[in-house]
């Protein structure tokens, strides 16, 4: 590990230079915000203290060194305040820390990572290397899960909670006689990611086979991140115009009204996609004084990208099986099928919970 050999501070500004050369450019404001001392964080869980509003206004370095522990300690301008900033702790902000789990794009060839029920609640290993295909390819399965109705709730259980909705826990996919939701019969369905509606969307959604006996069912599913990738390379125009549009989605039935408006691709500060957003049952009308031209061009395109076999990763569930997918990035979907006995069970989760079980196994494994 790299030490930090020199420090230089003059009025706001700190510069630190490491023994590998690198060199850090450090602000009085910011380090005194985030000062390490008792009375500005919690020592058990490491939450601030302090507001904004209580660090000086006029903070600047009054003096800063490196303590025979290799930490850098610092006297603030202009009452004197001090702290010490552990060696490794400064490092990390140098960027060569990786902060999330890497993603994976996939396409059409994508083998699904499957593992065992038994495997997952025996093995803490098994289901954290489950749990990590769920973060970098937004989908994984878990094969051999008991057939009893509600036994999707155990596998939520493994890493998360249950996000309840307007739907209740669970719902039911099924064929019925009488249907009013499309999800409901036998037809196939548009890939799509469920209740864009809502805010906040749904992160994750676990289906689980119950019975299949019918023919076809075959469930599809594409990576929404692949084919805003896709786009932005084949389309720029129509990748800006579908991250900047904001779009009406609603959901109304006699007991709720849903409404939320988004972009259908969501992209960070970077430009790079944090969401996809994309069912075509719960768009509302675009306002009519948007730019309407270049958002059907868009929409059209991408439309035709996620209908692409190129993309599709499919897979029949068969009973026992449960899929679980991150329903911001993957969308789902099915071909068609007979009318026969098929009934799935699904429910949504939250994914920083099962980021945050992620990391708790990893911690424990390395410990
Ligand atoms: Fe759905």
């Amino acid at each position: 590990m790299s030490r930090i050999e020199h420090t230089q501070c003059d009025g706001s500004w700190l510069n630190l230079r490491w023994s590998d050369g690198a060199e850090q450019t450090l602000f009085a404001t910011w380090l005194r915000d985030n000062a390490q001392t008792p009375d500005a964080r919690n020592p058990a869980n490491g939450q601030r203290l302090i507001d904004v509003s209580d660090v000086p206004e006029a903070t600047a370095f009054q003096a800063a060194s490196v303590a025979a522990d290799g930490a850098l300690d610092v006297t603030f301008a202009p009452d004197g305040y001090r702290s010490a900033y552990p060696a490794e702790w400064l490092r990390a902000f140098l960027g060569d820390a990786a902060q999330t789990p890497a993603r994976t794009l996939w396409a059409a060839s994508h083998t699904i990572v499957a593992r065992t029920y038994d495997e997952a609640t025996a093995d803490p290993a098994a289901l954290a290397d489950w749990l990590r295909a769920v973060a970098r390819d937004g989908i994984a399965l878990l094969r051999g899960v008991p057939t009893e109705s509600e036994a999707v709730f155990r596998v939520a259980g493994l890493f998360g909670y249950v996000r309840e909705t307007n739907y209740g826990k669970l719902f039911d996919v099924r064929s019925v006689a009488d249907p009013t939701n499309l999800a409901f019969t036998s037809q196939g369905l548009m890939v799509h990611t469920d209740n864009p509606y809502r805010n906040p969307v749904p992160g994750l959604q676990l289906l689980h086979c119950l019975q299949s006996d019918a023919e076809g069912g075959t469930s599809v599913f594409v990576d929404g991140f692949q084919a805003a990738a896709r786009l932005k390379r084949e389309a720029p125009d129509a990748f800006e115009t579908l991250s900047s549009v904001w779009v009406p989605f609603r959901f109304r039935d006699g007991e709720a009204d849903l409404q939320s408006r988004s972009p259908i691709i969501c992209v960070d500060d970077g430009g790079a996609p944090t969401a996809i957003r994309y069912n075509n049952r719960s768009v509302a009308p675009l306002d009519p004084g948007e730019d309407v031209e270049a958002f059907y061009t868009a929409y059209r395109k991408f439309s035709d990208l996620l209908r692409d076999p190129a993309g599709e990763a499919t897979i029949r569930l068969g009973p026992g099986d449960c899929i679980v997918f991150d329903n911001e990035r993957v969308l789902h979907g099915r071909k068609a099928f007979k009318q026969a006995s098929r009934w799935l069970q699904g429910c949504y989760a939250d994914k920083d919970s099962l980021l945050s079980k992620l990391r708790i196994l990893d911690a424990e494994t390395n410990r």
